[in-house]
C-alpha cells in the first residue's frame, strides 16, 4: 500500500501516537482490503454509544493525545437527565459510562450531535464525496439515496479516520465497487413509508449475499423516511451497505447503468405475498401494549408532525417515546408539535437510541413499534413488539391495544 512521505511520518508517530494508533488500524484494515493508497474523506459520522466499548477506546486516543482533524458527527447514547426524570433512575454506573464517553468525544474535537440520522442535518454529503460513516442505517443512506462514498466503518475505524483525516481506498469508495450485479423485481405494492420496512426486511430474506441490488418497479421517488426506512432494515435483516433504484437514485439512471452492462449475477422477485411472510413472522399478532417506542432511526419531523395530526386531540393510554435529534426535537418545539405529544402523554426524546440499557422498566413487556429494527435490538432485552405502520401504531398508543 502506497503511503506518501507524510503519511509514513504518522505512522512512525512524527505527529504524535494517537495519530500512529490511528494509522496503523487504518493502514492494517487497507492492507486487509488491497487499498493501494489513503484518501481524503469529506465527512466522518462515528457510531458510539453508552457503552464500556466506545468510552475505553475514545478515552485511550484522548490519553495518546488524539484531536479530530475532521470533526465527526455522532451517534445517539442515552438522555440520563430527560429518561431519570420521566422513565426511571438510570443506575449510576449506566451514568457515568455516557458522561464519560461525550465528555472524551467532546474533548477528542466531535460535533456532539447524539443523532443516527446526520445525514438529514449537520453532516450531509455531496454526490461523489468520500466519507468515513459508521452507522448501519447511515451508511444505506449517504452511498445510495446521496451518491456520496462509504464504507461501513465500525465506530473505532471512524474515529480513526476522524483523527487522522484520512481513510483507506478499498470497497465501495472505488467505482468498479458500486455496480449492482443483483437484479430486484419489486412486484409488491408500496403504499407506505412502512411498505419500505418491509421491502427493506424481505430482500436480504430471500438473497443474503455482499452483492449489491438494484431494485426496479418502484415508479415512486420514496420521500425521505421510505429511503431511511428501506436502508436501516436493509442492513439490519442483511448487510447491504448500498442499492440502487432504477431511474431514482444518482447511480442508476437506468439498468444498464447500474449493472454496469452487465447481465445479472442473479435475479429476485419481490411481491405482496412476500409482504405477508414477513408480518406473519415478525409483525406479531393484535393485542394488549404496554408502551411505545418510535425513532430507529431517528424520526423526522415530518414524522412527528404525522403524529400530531393522527393524534388530532386524543391523548395516548400507553408510555410513548419519539426519538429524534436535538435539532428536530427544538423544531418539533418551536412548531408546536411537542406540546401536542406532551399534552397527549408522549415524549419526544433527543440523544438516546433504543439499543440502550435505559430501557430496563419495558424489560419483558410488549410495546409497538413502526421499525423492524427497533425490534431487532430490543428483542435481545427481553423487550417484546409488535409492528405496525406509523399510522396503526399511533391508533395502538391511543387504544392501549393493536387492533388489527
Ligand atoms: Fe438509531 Fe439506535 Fe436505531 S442508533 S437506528 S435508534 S438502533
Amino acid at each position: 500500500m502506497f503511503l506518501t512521505e507524510k503519511q509514513q511520518d504518522m505512522l512512525a508517530g512524527k505527529y504524535g501516537e494517537a495519530v500512529a494508533y490511528s494509522m496503523k488500524i487504518q493502514v492494517g484494515m487497507g492492507r486487509i482490503f488491497n487499498a493501494t493508497r489513503m484518501v481524503v474523506p469529506g465527512r466522518v459520522h462515528v457510531a458510539m454509544g453508552g457503552c464500556m466499548a466506545d468510552y475505553w477506546f475514545a478515552n485511550k486516543m484522548l490519553n495518546l493525545g488524539g484531536k479530530c482533524v475532521i470533526s465527526p458527527t455522532t451517534n445517539p447514547s442515552m438522555d440520563f437527565c430527560y429518561l431519570n426524570k420521566h422513565l426511571a433512575k438510570i443506575p449510576d454506573d449506566w451514568e457515568d459510562i455516557v458522561r464519560k464517553t461525550n465528555d472524551a468525544y467532546t474533548k477528542l474535537g466531535a460535533t456532539m450531535t447524539l443523532s443516527c440520522t446526520p445525514y438529514l442535518q449537520q453532516n450531509v454529503p455531496a454526490f461523489g464525496e468520500i466519507l468515513a460513516f459508521s452507522e448501519s442505517s447511515a451508511t444505506p443512506y449517504v452511498n445510495s439515496v446521496y451518491g456520496a462514498r462509504s464504507n461501513r466503518e465500525s465506530s473505532q475505524s471512524a474515529l480513526c479516520a476522524a483523527i487522522t483525516g484520512l481513510v483507506p481506498e478499498y470497497g465501495l469508495l472505488l467505482e468498479e465497487n458500486r455496480k449492482a450485479e443483483i437484479l430486484v423485481e419489486v412486484q409488491a405494492d408500496l403504499n407506505d413509508d412502512f411498505d419500505y420496512q418491509l421491502l427493506g426486511w424481505s430482500y436480504p430474506l430471500k438473497y443474503n449475499g455482499p452483492e449489491i441490488p438494484v431494485f426496479s418497479g418502484i415508479e415512486k421517488r420514496p420521500n425521505p423516511e421510505g429511503f431511511m426506512n428501506f436502508g436501516a432494515q436493509l442492513n439490519t435483516s442483511g448487510a447491504v451497505a448500498m442499492y440502487h433504484i432504477e431511474g431514482i437514485t444518482p447511480e442508476a439512471p437506468d439498468l444498464k447503468t447500474a449493472l454496469n452492462g452487465k447481465e445479472p449475477k442473479s435475479r429476485v422477485v419481490i411481491t405482496n405475498k412476500d409482504f405477508d411472510d414477513v408480518k406473519n413472522k415478525i409483525c406479531g399478532e393484535p393485542g394488549k401494549i404496554d408502551f411505545a417506542l418510535f425513532g430507529c432511526p431517528h424520526w423526522s419531523l415530518s414524522q412527528i408532525a404525522d403524529v400530531c395530526k393522527i393524534l388530532n386531540g386524543r391523548k395516548f393510554v400507553v408510555d410513548v417515546w419519539i426519538l429524534t435529534s436535538f435539532m428536530t426535537k427544538e423544531l418539533a418545539a418551536r412548531m408546536g408539535y411537542q406540546k401536542i405529544i406532551n399534552e397527549a402523554g408522549g415524549h419526544i426524546l433527543a440523544d438516546t437510541c433504543v439499543d440502550e440499557p435505559c430501557w430496563w422498566p419495558y424489560y419483558g413487556k410488549t410495546g409497538v413499534s413502526d421499525s423492524p429494527k427497533c425490534m431487532y435490538y430490543d428483542t435481545m432485552r427481553d423487550m417484546k413488539f409488535k409492528l405496525r405502520s406509523l399510522k396503526d401504531s399511533i391508533e395502538a398508543a391511543i387504544a392501549g391495544e393493536v387492533k388489527r
